[in-house]
């Protein structure tokens, strides 16, 4: 039976201590965190002012366990790649919710740490499980959020094989799950579908069809998401499966892999450690970077909505070049670091083969459909990324897959 919470208020004797604009200040703030508790942190309650007790969130969790409170809309929702960056920041969204969530993982990139939170929460349950062989879950499947795959430019040439068909024979196998659990099926595809853009292509719309090489060393990741597309448009016509799309610009925060060769991971680690900003062609290729949190915005959004028009864009608008990105980095790194700070020099190795000039997305179609753009600003983003990577320094945790498997930095689960 559900733990109902204790009548007994657990601050009685601070609260008495209190005046009356303290006391209400104090109520709003338990009642914030009663939400947090129960809810989730996204209903906009987080403008209350300071908590007055750091212990307070403590508190609630020992007072009122796991209750929560009677949805009618709790769903049973799978997320594949659920222990990677995007996948484990879902998982924190849906569970937080009340959703029952079933996270599937083959943990060739992700890490058992970052689901750690949900381990032995009832409504979560996880699976190690290589989507590319077929999955058969028991009972209701509401949705599928299909993340699994790895967006790594260094995987590009380490498993391009693996990355192809993960892409190809992961999608087939969790559309065909879709397909018998009658569930909603969202694809993270990617930005990378529009391979090469050119001047004139800029900013990529939906419309644009892609400047895609078959043969280059991104090949295994645009050409594997232009074909698990096509086989959500399939199954959308030939199974009557609901299909939603995202097509994802590059997306940066806390859990993001070190060791993946994405700018924003390795100029924070470059600057922590007072290393060299390694810079590749001459900085003035450009990115859209978007933090973590309007990812998973428009992700729910879209698979809540009714549209069904075909692919959608999500990134942020705004673009920057290298070397504004190390600006932003150093930026943050200053303010976590303070006294110790260092400036960092930069160099500038020979430029990628392959490597998109440009990545700046219009979503155009994303405002208009579901009302989303992005609000994180792109310093407040960083901080956060950089506070999370610095912690992690400290405590030794941050680590290859490699590690991983040997069972060496991150603690046993
Ligand atoms: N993060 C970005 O900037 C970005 C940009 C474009 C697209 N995407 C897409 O979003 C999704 C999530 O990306 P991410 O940044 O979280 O990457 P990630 O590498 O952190 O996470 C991917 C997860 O998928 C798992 N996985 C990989 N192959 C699998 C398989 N065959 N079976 C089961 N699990 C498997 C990995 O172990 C990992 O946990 C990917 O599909 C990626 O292509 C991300």
């Amino acid at each position: 039976m559900s733990k109902q919470p204790d009548m007994e208020h657990p601050f009685n004797e601070q609260f008495e201590q209190m005046g009356l604009d303290a006391r209400a200040r104090f109520m709003q703030n338990h009642l914030c965190n009663v939400m947090h508790e129960l809810q989730g942190s996204t209903l906009g309650i987080d403008n209350f002012g300071e908590n007055p007790d750091g212990s307070l969130k403590e508190h609630l969790k020992r007072s009122y366990g796991d209750w929560l409170p009677p949805y009618s809309t709790r769903m049973r929702i799978v997320v594949t790649g659920a222990a990677g960056f995007v996948g484990s920041h879902l998982v924190d969204f849906l569970m937080k919710r009340g959703h029952t969530v079933i996270a599937i993982d083959n943990f060739s990139t992700g890490y058992h740490m970052n689901l750690l939170d949900w381990m032995d929460h009832r409504n979560f349950e996880l699976h190690t499980h290589d989507v590319r062989n077929p999955l058969n879950i028991k009972g209701k499947v509401d949705q599928i959020f299909h993340l699994a795959g790895s967006a790594s430019p260094d995987e590009c040439i380490s498993d391009p094989i693996s990355i192809l068909t993960t892409c190809f024979q992961g999608t087939i196998n969790m559309l065909e799950l879709a397909r018998r659990c009658n569930a909603r099926f969202l694809l993270a595809s990617s930005c990378g579908i529009y391979g090469f853009p050119l001047w004139h292509h800029n900013p990529q719309s939906e419309n644009f069809l892609g400047n895609v090489k078959t043969f280059g060393r991104r090949a295994c990741h645009d050409e594997g998401k232009r074909a698990a597309e096509s086989l959500c448009y399939a199954y959308a016509k030939q199974h009557n499966v609901e299909v939603r799309i995202a097509r994802v610009f590059n997306t940066f925060g806390p859990r993001m892999r070190i060791d993946d060769g994405r700018v924003v991971s390795t100029f924070i680690l470059q600057c922590l450690r007072g290393e060299c900003f390694t810079i590749k062609g001459d900085g003035n290729s450009s990115r859209s970077l978007m933090y973590i949190s309007d990812l998973i915005d428009g992700l729910i959004e879209l698979m809540l909505s009714d549209y069904t028009g075909g692919p959608m864009n999500f990134g942020k608008q705004e673009e920057y070049n290298m070397i504004e990105v190390t600006e932003i980095v150093t930026r943050a790194v200053k303010k976590v670091q303070g006294d110790k700070f260092r400036p960092t020099p930069t160099s500038f190795l020979p430029a990628r083969t392959d490597d998109p000039l440009m990545r700046h997305p219009d979503c155009t179609l994303a405002k208009e459909q579901l009302g989303w753009s992005t609000k994180v600003d792109i310093d407040e983003g960083m901080l956060e990324t950089v506070e999370w990577f610095a912690a992690m320094e400290e405590e030794d945790w941050l680590y290859d897959t490699e590690e991983e498997e040997e069972g060496k930095s991150p603690p046993d689960i």
